[in-house]
């Protein structure tokens, strides 16, 4: 596959300022949104898949649609596998041709956490491949925790030094309030820590969970060293909504091209928004 090791894309975007999207594919018509809205804007392209999205979809079909898609494009694209649990679930994805994977050991303690991501990352470079890991954890928004434990789990900036000398990876996702999924109350990044851990670690970072996180925020992290930016809720939410729009209109409808479509373009609208409030338009080389 002519896929590009994200770590090319992420470095141009250090070297220009800008943050990139790793956008989640779940499905075929999500994909075809977010190749949608890159063409139009020119923009790189990170597509993320999780091993729930790869189960859900097969992964000889997700390299088929991938493959068909560059056939078409000129676009610089990374597969990247998101939240890959253990190093076999990362080798299984380099095996089939991504480009690039993330190790997510971060719930394990520091040490292990260190050889997970140390022994994906020596097997990842032997070919190649980039390599995102992550260091903290991110608590979900409704947890009932408390603000010293939430903190607790937040990344540390001289731990987030140690972890990247000693593993080698290429980016490194950190923990600074964001959450996965809805959050109930308004996101608060922390982000004098983002800006501790960005003077001293120099890999480019990587912010999960930022569906919900106002896009002034996430330009602001932008500034201080992020260059990933994971949204996967926002667009399921784009697509879900217009989906139950269209089927309340008309309860007679039967066809999924009839329901599907309109989904597929209102999440093509939210990708491109995101695009733009990343300051990857345009960026395509
Ligand atoms: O890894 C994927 C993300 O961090 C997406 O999080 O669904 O809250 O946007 P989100
Ligand atoms: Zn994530």
């Amino acid at each position: 596959m002519n896929l590009v090791p994200m770590a090319e894309i992420l470095q141009k975007a250090d070297e220009e300022g800008y943050g990139v999207g790793g956008f989640n594919v779940n499905n075929l018509e999500s994909l075809q949104a977010i190749i949608q809205a890159a063409e139009e804007e020119k923009s790189p392209l990170i597509l993320a898949t999780s091993e729930g999205a790869i189960k859900y979809m097969g992964m000889d079909h997700v390299i088929g649609m991938v493959e068909g898609f560059l056939k078409n494009t000129d676009l610089p694209v990374a597969l990247h596998l998101d939240h890959g649990g253990s190093f076999d679930a990362a080798m299984k994805c380099i095996r089939k041709g991504y480009s690039s994977v993330m190790i997510d050991a971060s719930k394990h303690p520091f040490e292990e956490n260190i050889a997970q991501t140390k022994e994906v990352v020596q097997a990842a470079h032997a070919v190649g491949v980039t390599v995102e890991a992550e260091l903290g954890r991110l608590v979900g928004s409704e947890d009932e925790i408390t603000v010293t434990e939430r903190e607790a789990a937040m990344t540390d900036p001289d731990e987030a030094v140690e972890f990247v000398e000693r593993t080698g990876v290429d980016c490194l996702a950190v923990a600074i309030g964001t959450a996965h999924g809805v959050y109930k109350g308004d996101p608060e990044l922390d982000f004098d820590r983002l800006k501790a851990i960005n003077e001293k670690v120099d890999v480019p970072l990587v912010l999960h969970g930022a569906s919900g996180v106002p896009d002034t925020d996430v330009q602001k992290s932008i500034g201080m060293g992020i260059r990933k930016i994971n949204v996967n809720t926002d667009f399921q939410q784009a697509f879900t909504a217009k989906l139950r729009e269209v089927l309340a209109d008309d309860p007679e409808l039967y066809d999924p091209r009839k329901y599907c479509g309109p989904a597929r373009e209102a999440m093509t609208e939210k990708v491109k928004e995101k695009i733009r409030a990343f300051g990857s338009n345009g960026k395509a080389w």
